[in-house]
């Protein structure tokens, strides 16, 4: 796709026609360096970086170019998939407010509409929940590998290494411009996260691995593959198969996050959707994203009693570390996925009893949201605040909570995954930089260094 041009006031560039809408709407840039005004096109609310290029002080400059670390405020694609509106707390996949969707879909059906763009009609979520659940065996040498991790590894590392190594076991993967191959792809990850993701946690319990049971819904076979014993199928609570379902549907996308971004970013080079699915589960891991809900957990342990919360806050203040589950980098506003999770725990709890936990969080999040260091920066609780409380209550140890995250973000990598390989405006993701190392010096050998 061309870059639409910029204006110069000395040499005006041809561009291609502008839609209707948009046409006359422009942003008029004045270089103080060289007194020249340049007119860019705005599209979306948005200029295209690359006009930028066009403001040069010399013929042979490079251009001008935006810096923005962290991507703070740029747009990488257009994407048809989800909407946030961090300022009024809205989120919704396509099109569907998340609310609705949380209350009345099953987590498969939601991985339907997210990849497809519509919801499916009966015998089409019918046909898809098979396919998925077709899918859910792993290889036996899946096993092995492992077998090979220390008693005491952490889960989500072995499920990053898992999902990568699938890549060796469906070679044809990486013909990614075949969509019906893609297709055979996205539902075998759809079915083997939770095989992946139970196995990992047998192992790391020394239990021997539970095969999937093809008569089960996704969350209870899940459920079952966790937590059989000797019993011929584990007798999950349907009170807590639907919280996990729904806890699925609320993490399953959330637009250009660093996982799914790491997705884009990986994906655009080409390789298989099994090694490129590890990169986004590699990036989910840190504490600033789905590794967050576990930090949330050590964070209440480590506070102790609702006594020690105003200490604790007072040390976050002082900037002696953050209050995890609060704060995202969209959201200035309550995060809807967290009020929906505040629901559903008190449904847990009616199961499982009530995890004391509960009230600690209640209490930060009431003093928080009443204190001007957070009101000021509007810090909110975020979708890992309230998830790992119920995990927790359900039978999860903490090293567990991100890859319950990771189960249903799947859905949401897989469907930026296809549509950036679908967008012909999308190349390498490859960024500038602006270089501060030293200039050009000659090279000293090694007995002159001081
Ligand atoms: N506790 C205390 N202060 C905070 C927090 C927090 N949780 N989050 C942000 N701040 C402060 C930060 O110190 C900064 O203050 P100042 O302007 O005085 O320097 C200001 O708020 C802006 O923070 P930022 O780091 O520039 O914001 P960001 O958009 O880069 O970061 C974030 C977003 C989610 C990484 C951050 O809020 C954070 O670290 N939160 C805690 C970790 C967490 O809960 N992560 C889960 C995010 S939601 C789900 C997911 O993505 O997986």
């Amino acid at each position: 796709m061309k870059d639409a041009a910029v204006v110069t006031a000395e040499k005006p560039i041809v561009s291609e026609p502008e839609p209707a809408a948009t046409r006359n709407e422009t942003l008029t840039i004045t270089d103080s360096r060289t007194s020249k005004t340049y007119t860019a096109p705005i599209t979306n609310d948005t200029i295209r970086a690359m006009d930028l290029r066009q403001i040069k002080v010399r013929g042979d400059d490079f251009g001008m170019m935006s810096f923005d670390p962290a991507f703070t405020n740029t747009a990488l694609c257009e994407s048809s998939i989800t909407f946030i509106d961090g300022d009024r707390g809205i989120l919704e996949y396509r099109g569907y407010p998340i609310e609705q969707l949380a209350e009345n879909c099953s987590y498969t059906e939601v991985a339907y509409l997210l990849l497809h763009g519509e919801l499916p009609a009966s015998e089409q979520l019918t046909r898809w929940n098979t396919e998925i659940t077709m899918r859910t065996m792993i290889h036996e040498n899946i096993k092995k590998i492992l077998d090979g991790f220390h008693y005491d590894a952490h889960p989500m590392g072995m499920l990053i290494s898992s999902l990568a190594a699938l890549s060796t076991f469906y070679k044809e993967a990486k013909n990614i411009h075949d969509p019906a191959n893609r297709r055979t792809q996205i539902l075998r990850l759809l079915g083997k996260m939770p095989t992946l993701a139970a196995y990992a946690y047998r192992h790391s319990q020394g239990l021997p691995y539970a095969y999937p049971d093809n008569e089960l819904s996704y969350t209870e076979n899940f459920m079952n593959m966790l937590w059989k014993k000797t019993e011929l199928r584990y007798k999950s609570s349907r009170v807590l198969a639907h919280a996990l379902d729904v806890l699925f549907i609320l993490h399953a996308d959330h637009e250009q996050n660093c996982s799914t971004n790491a997705m884009r970013n990986v994906g655009s080079s080409h390789p298989d959707p099994y090694v490129t699915t590890a990169a986004a589960a590699a990036a989910l891991f840190g504490p600033l994203h789905g590794g967050a809900n576990e930090a949330v957990l050590r964070m209440i342990d480590e506070i102790g009693s609702k006594a020690h919360v105003l200490p604790f806050i007072k040390k976050v203040k002082a900037g002696e570390g953050r209050l995890m589950g609060f704060g995202h980098r969209v959201y200035k506003n309550y995060d809807p996925r967290a009020r929906i999770i505040k629901q559903i725990a008190e449904e847990v709890f009616e199961v499982t009893g009530r995890n004391p936990k509960i009230d600690m969080a209640v209490e930060l999040e009431r003093i928080a949201l009443e204190d001007e260091y957070f009101i000021k920066r509007k810090l909110y609780p975020n979708v890992d605040f309230y998830s790992g409380i119920i995990y927790e209550a359900m039978g999860f140890q903490p090293e567990m909570f991100t890859v319950l995250f990771a189960i249903p973000r799947v859905a949401g990598w897989l469907a930026h995954w296809e549509e950036m390989l679908n967008d012909p405006a999308q190349k390498i993701a490859r960024p500038r930089q602006v270089y501060k190392g030293p200039a050009r010096r000659e090279f000293v050998p090694i007995a002159e260094r001081g």
